[in-house]
């Protein structure tokens, strides 16, 4: 057969491929076996028996893995998302761990709602001394809707739910807040300035919340992943749709995988906790490294 110009570009493209997919395969090995060791690891150091955590967008991803590391832990957890079904799903598996599981249906869009949700949940558990603002609008364009959707969602909502469950928390003696940010607030963000943007406001946030509430001995700090994988999220979505894209993203990760949930639950629960007694208005980075690349 004749080799022409083509072909051969044709099996360098091939070539280049294979080496991208075993990238891919071997990050994705890793992933797995970090899991593993996280869902190994999550829960001894810490003890949350008796206290009461409220997670905003529980039901799925990072929200998911930090109510079920925080009821490992022993805590009893309310969770609210919109989907029901997802919201069931993993109100039985935190009483698995045998502590109190509360789950609301809640549009975190619809102020009132919030409201109905926090003092479900604090009447439920007996109060509140955790709340985790988890939930993103995604918004991924440039539109109006699509700020509005983060604004509604990253900023508003945590400022909705801080408010409501602010009563709950001066009650407590282990009071903390963590909003859940993102890598995308440190850099320019093409695709996603309104996201970009509106975690950069959050994390502003963080810091004059926690100066407000400190005299009320309330933590306030926010926890910015890099990118998480996680199945049906949404890069596993785009390792199906933009292989490239999910590639160029694992390249530019000096860890060599993606993140997983644990990942952020981990140190989710750290901040929540008495060993974190003394930080207060911080964003850290759980990215293994990405931002350093970026
Ligand atoms: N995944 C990543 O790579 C990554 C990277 C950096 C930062 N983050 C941040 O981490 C957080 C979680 O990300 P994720 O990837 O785990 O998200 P996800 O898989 O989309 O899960 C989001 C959770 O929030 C709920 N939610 C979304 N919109 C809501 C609304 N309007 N009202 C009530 N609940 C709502 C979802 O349930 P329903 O849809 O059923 O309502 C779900 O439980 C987000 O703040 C995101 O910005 C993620």
């Amino acid at each position: 057969m004749a080799v022409t110009a083509e072909s051969r570009v044709d099996s360098s493209t091939n070539a280049r491929v294979r080496v991208l997919q075993t990238k891919v395969e071997a990050a994705s090995v890793e992933l797995t076996s970090a899991i593993q060791t996280m869902n190994r690891l999550t829960p001894p150091p810490f003890n949350f028996h008796g206290w009461r955590v409220a997670i905003a967008g529980g039901s799925r991803g990072i929200g998911r893995a930090m109510a079920l590391a925080f009821a490992a832990a022993g805590a009893s957890v309310s969770v609210c998302a919109r989907g029901e079904d997802a919201l069931n799903e993993v109100a039985q598996t935190i009483t698995k761990y045998g502590v109190t599981a509360h789950s609301q249906s809640c549009d975190l869009a619809d102020p009132d709602a919030i409201g109905h949700w926090i003092k479900a949940a604090a009447n439920t558990l007996g109060g509140i001394d955790v709340l985790v603002n988890n939930a993103s609008g995604f918004g991924s364009g440039a539109t109006d809707a699509d700020w509005l959707a983060n604004v509604n969602i990253d900023l508003m909502a945590a400022v909705r739910a801080s408010r409501e469950a602010l009563p709950y928390l001066k009650r407590s003696s282990n009071a903390a807040i963590l909003h859940i940010s993102s890598i995308a607030a440190f850099h320019s963000y093409r695709e996603r300035p309104a996201y970009a943007a509106i975690k950069a406001a959050l994390n502003q946030y963080t810091t004059s919340q926690a100066h407000d509430l400190a005299e009320h001995r309330i933590r306030v700090n926010a926890v910015a992943p890099g990118a998480i994988d996680f199945p049906d999220g949404r890069w596993d979505r785009r390792k199906r749709e933009d292989p490239q894209r999910y590639a160029a993203t694992l390249a530019a990760i000096p860890f060599g995988r993606f993140g997983c949930p644990e990942d952020v639950a981990a140190v989710a629960l750290f901040l929540a906790s008495p060993l974190a007694g003394w930080i207060t208005g911080q964003i850290l980075c759980v990215d293994g490294g990405q931002l350093l690349g970026t």
